[in-house]
């Protein structure tokens, strides 16, 4: 049987992040070869940061429209916004009476964003995002979901969520998924601080590489990007994590082996290094950008795109929920 591949991204910035490039829509756009894969802006787990309002309307827009500008294939794949499969939300309900309140107390995202805005700031919705995850990926019967090593408790959440529902509700009753994580890219490291994952929310934003900024802020952020005193160009994430970075961003582009790079690089130094990685980067993502503007530039275009990329999930969404919830007991609908 075909393979299916389902994965998302919360439409929470203007543009993605390299780490977010690398470590997962380019993974994506990769798994769309031979297998079934569904992507979606997961617009609903948004909610629980506040967004302004047309901001989350431009994000959601945008986000879409760096997957299809990377790559993701509308002819070949689903794409769609979560809030239009409300099947997500109900799933979610269910998939709640599953989960003990320990089991979602542990998840250390949740753990890190409440200790940050304290109790009086904290949403129910950010305790229970984690059971939305697992509803979006329980919904299409998924078997791999590509994403990034920050993601891999959620998954491990959500694969334990279906082993429950089939324990108690009969075998086959949801697909238990496994987690695509490349372990090369799973963590781009912030320019900036080399220790720290890059990320939207990093304390410098001269670490972060957005994949829509301009050419030359793009390379003026590698040359500056941290590294160490000595002056060899090698392989060493412990002792020297900022060229150890730069390096794997150098393969990730290129899709060469580390050695050999590093080989290439023997006796030279950082600069150059640096100079011909920002090229590299500046190279691979100017047809992105451009991509991304033409798709931002005609919303009606991208919205059927989106329209029908929903009709198309909910189909599935809808089969899945029917078979929980008959299985539950809950009385199906009679025909008029
Ligand atoms: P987020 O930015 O948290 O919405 O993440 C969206 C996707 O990008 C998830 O699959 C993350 O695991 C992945 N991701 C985010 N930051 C990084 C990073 N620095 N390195 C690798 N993957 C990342
Ligand atoms: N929580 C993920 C993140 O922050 C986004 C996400 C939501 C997701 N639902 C998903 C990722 C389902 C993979 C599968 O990056």
């Amino acid at each position: 049987m075909t393979q299916r591949v389902f994965s998302a991204m919360q439409p929470t910035s203007d543009s993605l992040q390299l780490g977010n490039y690398l470590g997962a829509l380019v993974q994506w756009v990769a798994l769309q070869d031979g297998r079934e894969a569904i992507y979606s802006v997961v617009d609903l787990h948004a909610l629980t940061v506040a967004p302004d309002p047309a901001t989350l309307t431009r994000r959601t827009r945008a986000t879409a429209a760096q997957f299809l500008a990377a790559g993701v294939d509308p002819q070949r794949s689903t794409l769609f916004v979560q809030s239009h499969v409300p099947q997500h939300a109900e799933l979610t309900w269910i998939l709640s009476t599953f989960t003990g309140m320990g089991e979602a107390g542990r998840m250390t995202q949740f753990k890190d964003k409440s200790a940050k805005a304290g109790q009086s700031g904290t949403n129910v919705g950010l305790f229970t995002y984690p059971v939305l995850m697992a509803a979006d990926i329980l919904l299409y019967d998924t078997d791999v979901v590509p994403v990034g090593e920050d993601q891999r408790q959620h998954l491990e959440l959500s694969r334990d969520l279906a082993q429950r529902l089939n324990s108690r509700l009969g075998e086959g009753t949801v697909t238990v998924p496994e987690p695509h994580i490349v372990k090369e890219v799973a963590k781009i490291y912030d320019l900036q601080d080399p220790t720290a994952k890059m990320s939207k929310s990093s304390s410098s934003p001269h670490g972060v590489i957005d994949i829509l900024d301009e050419p030359q802020e793009i390379a003026k952020r590698i040359r500056s990007a941290v590294t160490d005193t000595e002056t060899v160009i090698r392989f060493d994430r412990g002792s020297k994590p900022g060229v150890s970075n730069l390096l794997t961003i150098y393969s990730a582009f290129t899709g060469r082996p580390v050695d050999d790079i590093v080989a290439d690089y023997e006796g030279k130094m950082y600069g150059h290094l640096k100079g011909d990685l920002a090229d590299v980067v500046v190279g691979a993502l100017a047809p992105v950008r451009e991509a991304t503007m033409e798709w931002i530039e005609s919303p009606e275009k991208l919205d059927s795109v989106l329209a029908q990329g929903a009709a198309k999930a909910s189909v599935i969404a809808q089969a899945t929920l029917e078979r929980i919830g008959g299985r539950m007991g809950l009385l199906p609908l009679a025909h008029r």
